[in-house]
């Protein structure tokens, strides 16, 4: 059974805890239609069914958020001199306790997932279970097809070595090119440093695809939507999870 006390729950509809309570004494909140008394009461998420000014209050166990993440702004809860991924998303999300899942440095671009669903997050950034981040990268100079081999073979960096990436040169121009390359790990700053190792500087860097799920191309830079149930079926099937049950 799942258990959760009324007022945390709440918080998930974007009040406080303070305001949660309040809400329960002016008879705002209702469970399985009667009014509730005791803000601290412990609800079975599987079984209640809970309103708040007539609107139902969500009683998933998780949220699933898929963001375009725009330049600018650190993958960080809270940050002292930037603006975070957090702040892409409205504050009544804000009781979900969202965690970015993995990072993508402030000037990079393109997909990330947000949830509260830990073992989810972590299944999707550890090595172990190697999923797929696909990038899109304009760099300086000609990308060739001698570079997509060094790629392939798994490039030496100064503190690792890489595993083999997959290198697809879309563009090739002798001061530029663009390319996509698809890495199954996640180190610090890793797709720059592979292309750094080649003699390549890049200019921008995209994400396009994370564990055989797209960006969303209707979401603009900073725009953010729900996963859906077949997105969250997904990850769970990838990741050798239990597939969630969505009540
Ligand atoms: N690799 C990088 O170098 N930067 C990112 O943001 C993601 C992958």
């Amino acid at each position: 059974m799942r258990r959760m006390r009324l007022d945390r729950l709440l918080t998930r509809a974007g009040v406080t805890r303070r305001e949660a309570a309040a809400l329960v004494r002016r008879g705002c909140v209702l469970c399985n239609g009667r009014p509730v008394s005791d803000p601290a009461c412990l609800l079975d998420l599987d079984e209640d069914r809970v309103t708040l000014n007539g609107q139902s209050v969500r009683t998933d166990a998780h949220f699933y958020v898929m963001l375009h993440k725009p330049a600018g702004v650190v993958t960080a809860t809270e940050d002292g001199r930037f603006g975070t991924v957090m702040d892409c998303l409205p504050k009544a999300l804000r009781g979900w306790d969202l965690l970015p899942v993995g990072r993508l440095d402030r000037d990079t671009t393109g997909l990330l997932f947000l949830t509260d669903d830990g073992q989810l997050g972590h299944r999707l950034i550890s090595p172990r279970w190697e999923q797929e981040k696909v990038y899109v990268a304009l760099v300086t100079g000609r990308v060739t097809e001698r570079d997509a081999a060094r790629m392939d073979e798994g490039i030496p960096l100064s503190d690792f070595t890489c595993r083999p990436a997959r290198l697809t040169v879309l563009e090739a121009g002798d001061s530029q090119s663009l390319c996509e390359v698809t890495v199954t790990e996640g180190k610090y700053h890793q797709v720059k440093r592979m292309f750094g190792a080649l003699g390549h500087e890049v200019l921008t860097l995209h994400r396009r695809r994370v564990a055989g799920i797209d960006l969303d191309p209707a979401l603009e830079p900073g725009q953010w939507r729900e996963l859906t149930r077949e997105e969250i079926s997904h990850l769970y099937a990838v990741t050798e999870m239990e597939a969630p049950d969505h009540g």
